[in-house]
């Protein structure tokens, strides 16, 4: 949105408090960002007309007429802690005649997404292949649940990557069909901004395909052989683009240990798609996961058989 508006809205009075500033999102709707939560007060000046109308106007919050009442083409309103809202202006006779709405997002605080991990942050994307569309999630906190996304916007290069948001408001699937047969060059920008009543926060991600391309669970993994484990490429582990191979890692855990523990009895990696178990149990569980052979990234899940003696089920 044009600077010129800011200016106009803003009229001089916007930095009221020093370190809290006032920014357009869209058409109607600002963002004011203060450093902090506690007992922050911001005075934040609405104009209702643009076009020098003479006429009475009054304003009501969320609905609601402000009490004592708000009159005036140009007014300024008081903003505590996170309590933003939607002022709409009317004409004495009660017409609508324009609205702003005010978030408040507080630059020091992250409340409203889970962090998954320090290294993920709090989005997480994924593509089980080369050319199909990412996925990218993430979770609301639990006392959160009920916050929306606002806007978002995914690009690489200064291009807009198409994507939808899923309908529970978790995530979203972008189309960027990119087999790359040439390395990439640009990351993908992910922005998201998610609102609580009128809190508002800003979520942001940057990667490289490669970086999240984390293959699918491995199929026809069987035991076929007295020791000797087998299996195949994940079906979603694509053609076309597939010169790329996969590296196998391999683990040998306890009986009734899951594949994620920590003492496994024998561990390797392979780039082949079998493995001979060379252990002294009879009772075990056999483990492998699979990842990009190249590029390292991320591990796909686990695929497992139970070795019961001669009862196998994987
Ligand atoms: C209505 O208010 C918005 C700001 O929320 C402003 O950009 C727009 O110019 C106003 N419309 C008119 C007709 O003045
Ligand atoms: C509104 O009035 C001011 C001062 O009276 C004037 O400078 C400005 O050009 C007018 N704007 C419009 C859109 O008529
Ligand atoms: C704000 O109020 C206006 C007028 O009632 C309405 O059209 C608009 O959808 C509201 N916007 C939000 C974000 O609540
Ligand atoms: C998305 O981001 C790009 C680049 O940062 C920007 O040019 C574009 O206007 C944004 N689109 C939306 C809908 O915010
Ligand atoms: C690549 O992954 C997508 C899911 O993102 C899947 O729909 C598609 O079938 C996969 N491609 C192949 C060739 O398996
Ligand atoms: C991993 O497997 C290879 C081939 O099966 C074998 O030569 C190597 O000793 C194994 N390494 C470990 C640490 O078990």
């Amino acid at each position: 949105m044009d600077v010129l508006l800011l200016v106009v809205l803003c009229g001089g009075l916007c930095y009221a408090s020093s370190e809290s500033s006032l920014e357009p999102l869209t058409d109607h709707v600002v963002v004011l960002k203060v450093p902090h939560k506690v007992r922050t007060e911001d005075h934040v000046p609405l104009v209702c007309r643009n076009d020098n109308q003479t006429q009475a106007v009054f304003w009501k919050k969320d609905g609601v007429e402000l009490k004592p009442p708000l009159q005036g083409n140009q007014v300024t309103v008081v903003v505590e802690e996170v309590d933003g809202g939607n002022y709409s202006c009317h004409s004495s006779d009660g017409q609508y005649l324009n609205h702003t709405v005010i978030f408040v997002h507080v630059e020091t605080e992250k409340v409203i997404l889970r962090e998954i991990s320090p290294e993920e942050g709090y989005i997480q994307c994924s593509v089980p292949n080369y050319s199909g569309p990412f996925r990218c999630s993430w979770s609301r906190t639990a006392s959160r649940s009920n916050a929306a996304v606002l806007l978002l916007n995914a690009t690489r290069n200064g291009r807009e990557i198409p994507c939808e948001l899923d309908a529970d408001g978790s995530g979203i699937q972008c189309e960027e069909d990119n087999c790359p047969y040439k390395e990439e060059q640009h990351r993908i920008f992910l922005t998201t901004h998610i609102r609580r009543y009128y809190r508002l926060e800003t979520y942001t991600k940057a990667f490289y395909i490669k970086d999240i391309v984390r293959p699918g669970a491995l199929s026809n993994l069987q035991r076929s052989g007295a020791n000797v484990f087998s299996w195949s490429y994940p079906d979603s582990w694509e053609k076309p683009c597939s010169f790329y191979g996969l590296n196998f890692q391999v683990k040998v855990v306890r009986h009734a240990q899951s594949c994620d523990s920590e003492a496994p009895i024998l561990g390797n990696n392979t780039d082949d798609t079998k493995f001979e178990v060379n252990v002294k149990t009879k009772k075990y569980v056999f483990c492998v996961r699979a990842q990009d052979r190249y590029t390292e990234g991320p591990f796909g899940p686990w695929s497992n058989c139970v070795v019961n003696k001669d009862d196998v089920s994987c």
